[in-house]
């Protein structure tokens, strides 16, 4: 692959926690993970990014990072990450790796420090401790997870945490912050690690104190291009790494701004995973995406580990993604939410630039939505007073095979499985081939072999139909209107049956 591998790449997305369990213990693991590296490598897929990894009490699951140089112990050791590094590989598989610099664990050693060293010390410094104003927090700002962003420590001073309590903020305009980061940067990219997922990348700067100036105070401040810089200048020494950022803008422009030159190679398409399914506003989506990239290669998501899963939202009235609302419990057509999401996969996979699948995406596993309030482990759940059921449902451990639970993840699951999931298993779906993974097998195939770089030319089949062609001549169609269209040419794929040149409704196919 060339050292650009990542602009066209097909990544897929593993959630360490519920990957495969190999050692027993209801958690997914390391072990278990390079115990199925060759389902990846069959799936066709060009690389791997991998959730937090890290030493973590996993009060926000893994994102309280403890100590970013090494493994979690109910993952695996170091080695087993540097042997998983080195198989992958083998395998033609790279290999991203998730780094959290806005925030640590409070169970981290500097925090700890800063704890025991009180006000006004150095080792407070690195974070945002702040005196309160009168019985309450220095400022009124709530956090992402709910409730306000700022807890007291005994000593009554407060310190920042814009997700959870046990995710302290650090202060970057401290100078050891910096330095520590592109050393663990160093760390991973020295142990063969091919790109850097940079996590809620765009909130690490922040001044409790400035007086307001209009701009968000902790969203997208010009700072946070310094800090791109820089790693940008340390990834260049090695060959062929990248880092992508998880950027969550709704302002295209300044979005962008991430992408130059000098800054992230790529970013996550957020507008377009949160699209609702209809062909203007997906039509639209992609224009724009086009329109603001400058040189960056587009990246196409359809789903992550921290929203509704594709197969349930798009069987709901409305399709569209929210992390304000998500949603839960709203009635949902899962035939057509299916249907839907084997279009949208097809479509995703035929647009120019990278792709992330979110592990289960392969499998069109539904959104759990009705898992137990005492297994529910996101501390959205605690932190919304128990409005918002949060993320646990596109979490549950994957079924591979057998009739019933665990479903040959490994020992009993941390969050349980659907006992239906039993016609979704790897193996029930290696057997069927009008199953979604044989879907996306043909298409990450077809893809890799056909689609080549380049471009792609809109074609006018009407409002309702997304439709284009690639450089290398193969066309894309996706019905989203309600009347069947005909079609001309070569069928090479189709989410549905495609009968007598004819593309139903919720139907995408790929042609040449
Ligand atoms: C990102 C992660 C999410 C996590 C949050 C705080 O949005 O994707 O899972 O909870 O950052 O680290």
């Amino acid at each position: 692959m060339p050292e650009t591998w990542w602009r066209g790449a097909a990544i897929y997305q593993v959630y360490p926690r519920s990957f495969a369990d190999g050692n027993g213990d209801g958690v997914g693991d390391l072990a278990g993970l390079r115990a199925r590296l060759g389902h990846l490598a069959d799936l066709g897929i060009d690389a791997i990014w991998l959730n937090p990894w890290y030493p973590s009490p996993l009060a926000d699951g893994g994102y309280d990072v403890a100590d970013y140089r090494d493994i979690h112990p109910s993952f695996g050791t170091l080695a087993e990450a540097e042997a998983l590094i080195a198989e992958a590989h083998e395998r033609g598989i790279r290999v991203i790796v998730d780094v959290v610099p806005n925030h640590t664990s409070d169970q981290s050693a500097w925090f700890k420090a800063a704890l025991a060293a009180g006000p006004g010390s150095p080792e407070r410094a690195r974070f945002w401790f702040r005196p309160g104003v009168g019985e309450g927090p220095p400022n009124d700002w709530q956090s992402i997870f709910g409730g306000p962003a700022w807890t007291q420590v005994p000593d009554g001073e407060w310190y920042l945490h814009l997700f959870a309590p046990e995710q302290p903020d650090f202060n970057w305009t401290h100078p050891d912050v910096h330095a520590d980061f592109l050393d663990v940067l160093r760390f991973w990219f020295d142990r063969g690690v091919d790109g850097i997922r940079i996590d809620s990348a765009a909130v690490l700067v922040k001044d409790p104190d400035a007086a307001p100036d209009g701009l968000d105070p902790y969203t997208d401040r010009d700072g946070c291009h310094d800090i791109y810089r820089a790693w940008r200048a340390l990834t260049d020494t090695y060959e062929g790494r990248m880092l992508i950022g998880e950027v969550w803008l709704p302002d295209a422009e300044r979005l962008a701004r991430y992408l130059r030159p000098d800054e992230l190679h790529t970013v996550f398409n957020f507008p377009f995973l949160g699209a609702p399914w209809n062909a203007p506003s997906l039509r639209a989506v992609i224009d724009d995406t086009f329109a603001t990239l400058g040189d960056a290669p587009a990246t196409w998501v359809l789903s992550n580990h921290d929203v509704t899963r594709p197969v349930t939202r798009y069987g709901r009235e409305d399709t569209s993604f929210d992390h304000a609302d998500r949603g839960h419990g709203r009635p949902t057509d899962p035939a057509l939410g299916l249907r839907r999401a084997r279009a949208a996969a097809l479509l995703a996979l035929a647009l120019p630039g990278s792709v992330y699948v979110y592990q289960g995406e392969e499998l069109g596993l539904p959104e759990v939505e009705d898992l137990p309030d005492e297994v529910l482990d996101d501390p959205i759940w605690t932190r919304s007073g128990h409005t918002d059921r949060g993320r646990d449902g596109c979490r549950v451990p994957l079924p591979w095979s057998g009739d019933a639970p665990p479903f040959g993840f490994g020992g009993t699951p941390w969050l349980p499985q659907p006992p239906e999931w039993k016609n979704l298993t790897v193996e029930a779906q290696r057997a069927d081939p009008d199953s979604v993974l044989a879907l996306y097998r043909t298409a990450l195939r077809l893809r890799r072999e056909l689609l080549g770089d380049g471009t792609l030319t809109w074609l006018d089949l009407g409002e309702d139909v997304l439709a284009f062609t690639r450089e290398s001549g193969v066309t894309c169609l996706v019905n989203l209107g309600s009347e069947a269209i005909p079609f001309t040419g070569e069928v090479l794929l189709s989410s549905a049956p495609v009968p007598d040149g004819v593309l139903p409704q919720d139907t995408a196919v790929w042609l040449r």
